[in-house]
């Protein structure tokens, strides 16, 4: 069976090296696995006062969350910690209490940075809200590309071949957590 996954980057930086990153995910994946990327740029701030009436664009990403095989995400690490944007749109999706549309969910992270750790503060934040959600992580590998400026070209294309190895056996990895029997 072909599988659907929703690629999420918590950057909205037009130059964004983790969009990038996601975008050598698409060309990585095998020929039966779609990678489609949301874009998180009209996704309000969270108010829960709204929250059984969501604005559309979170009710579209809840949609395509729940129809997806499963979550790739690309992020970048900010102050040591997950990007506003992308901690948002979590917050969003996992609400109102009870319509949760991360539960249960194969995700798997990856990150790019210019320094040496590559977004691991970021990514370990991100497992512990995925305890509470419900959200079954990849463990294996961890991409944290750190020293990113040295991956990429000047068009941003994920050049370094060690990083493009490392996404193609993350994919493999959520791909494997997807068909897995539960
Ligand atoms: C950063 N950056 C950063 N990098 C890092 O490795 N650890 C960090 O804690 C932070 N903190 C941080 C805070 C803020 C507000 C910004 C704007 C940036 C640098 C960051 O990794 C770099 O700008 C990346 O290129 C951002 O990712 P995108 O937008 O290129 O995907």
């Amino acid at each position: 069976m072909p599988l659907h996954i929703l690629g999420i980057v918590g950057s909205l930086r037009k130059d964004s090296v983790n969009g990038a990153l996601l975008r050598a995910a698409v060309e990585l994946a095998p020929p039966d696995v779609t990678i489609e990327i949301a874009h998180l740029s009209g996704i309000p701030p969270y108010n829960q006062d709204d929250e059984m009436n969501p604005p559309q664009p979170v009710a579209d990403l809840k949609a395509r969350i729940r129809a997806a095989d499963g979550v790739l995400f690309a992020t970048p690490e900010y102050n040591y910690s997950i990007p506003g944007v992308l901690k948002n749109a979590i917050d969003w999706a996992s609400r109102p209490y009870g319509d949760n549309a991360w539960d249960g969910k194969p995700v798997a992270i990856m990150g790019a940075s210019p320094s040496p750790l590559g977004t691991a503060r970021c990514q370990y934040q991100l497992r512990q809200s995925f305890l509470y959600l419900n959200v079954i992580a990849v463990t294996r590998p961890e991409v944290m590309l750190g020293n990113s400026t040295q991956r990429f070209d000047a068009d941003l294309k994920l050049t370094d071949e060690k990083s493009r190895e490392m996404v193609a056996r993350l994919i493999g990895a959520l791909v494997a957590l997807i068909r897995a029997p539960r």
